[in-house]
């Protein structure tokens, strides 16, 4: 009888620890679709960015609290998912926190904490994290970029201080970070109130913007949102979006010579249709950019846009589309309902 019920116990046990530990393998990338990472848990890295660092990616994003809609404070701080091959994501937790113990902290609980940005510093050999900041009951009214630093891609990310970009009064928006050859950092974005595009230069361990460096570019629309640059055959592009709060609204894209432009408007890069929430090209798909994966040993540059769930911002999903370019190197992003790197 004992043995009976030992081996039951085992059987029991064996069965619920499979349901617990069910590995979950991508084959593919789903635009669009529930993304889970390697224990089966939906993805949680929202705005966010990819790094590649001792041979594995890193993904950083926003960490959404679960109940929590973006009315009640969603935000917890950066999230992180290291990966080999881009697709299958191991959850390595929350590596900056949001503050829940002293409310005078400039990143206490009640802040906004949006699209967290990694840059690698060789000249200090840190892991610099940027993310946009607003002051706890504030509300979208200045915004700072933080600043946070760790020793390891992997984290902990320590807060550190946070400032004002463009040499504006109200800081700056969603933001670029870009190193340039002389491993200098810039920083793009749009500048607050009056919504002018701008460049800034930081200093040479990353951590102040140099206002005297800050530069309006030209031939950038004003309120252009969600700025995710790339280099490719000598031209740097910005894909972009217009400005509706959360709600999607159509891409763009814009080309120039380097970093300072002046730019040229090349349009909606965007075509097809998200079978998933029937939103084609006029709405991105449902999505707005965060970031421009360039991989390290291909020539792939993947576009990542979230799809916003203000109501339940944990559920907010992900799109991954691959860039083509045109004959003339014009870049495109086509719909893909799944899609593989060869
Ligand atoms: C978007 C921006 C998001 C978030 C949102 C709030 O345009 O890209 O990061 O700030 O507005 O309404």
């Amino acid at each position: 009888m004992k043995s009976v019920l030992l081996s039951l116990v085992i059987l029991l046990t064996s069965f619920v620890m499979g349901f617990c530990v069910e590995k979950t393998h991508m084959t593919e990338f789903k635009p669009g679709a529930i993304w889970l990472d390697t224990e089966g848990k939906p993805i949680n890295a929202h705005g966010g960015g990819v790094i590649f660092a001792d041979g594995n990616f890193y993904w950083y994003g926003e960490h959404k609290i679960w109940g929590k809609s973006e009315a009640q404070k969603a935000d917890g701080g950066i999230h992180a998912y290291k990966s080999k091959d881009l697709m299958n994501w191991e959850d390595l937790g929350v590596v900056l926190s949001v503050d829940y113990d002293n409310p005078d902290s400039h990143i206490a609980y009640g802040c906004i904490l949006e699209r967290p940005k990694v840059i690698y510093c060789a000249r200090t050999k840190k892991y610099m994290a940027y993310f946009k900041l607003y002051e706890k009951g504030k509300g979208y009214d200045t915004a700072y970029l933080g600043v946070a630093q760790a020793d390891s891609p992997e984290g902990p990310f320590k807060y550190s201080h946070r400032v004002l970009c463009a040499a504006a009064q109200k800081g700056t928006g969603d933001f670029f970070l870009f190193v340039d050859g002389n491993g200098d950092l810039w920083h793009l974005a749009v500048r607050k109130p009056d919504k002018a595009f701008c460049l800034t230069k930081f200093d040479e361990e990353y951590k102040t913007p140099i206002d005297s460096s800050v530069k309006v570019l030209e031939g950038i629309p004003l309120k252009t949102e969600a700025p995710a640059g790339f280099f490719k055959d000598g031209k740097f592009f910005l894909l972009g979006s217009g400005s509706s709060g959360w709600a999607p609204n159509t891409a763009r894209l814009l080309k120039a010579n380097s970093i300072f432009g002046p730019f040229e408007f090349l349009g909606n890069p965007t075509s097809g249709v998200n079978p998933i929430n029937k939103l084609g090209p006029d709405k991105t798909f449902g999505g707005q950019s965060s970031f421009i994966i360039k991989h390290p040993t291909k020539d792939l540059y993947i576009a990542m846009f979230d799809i916003w769930t203000p109501e339940h911002p944990i559920e907010g999903k992900y799109i991954w589309l691959p860039i083509t370019f045109d004959a003339d190197g014009t870049p495109k992003i086509v719909w893909r309902n799944s899609w593989k790197i060869e």
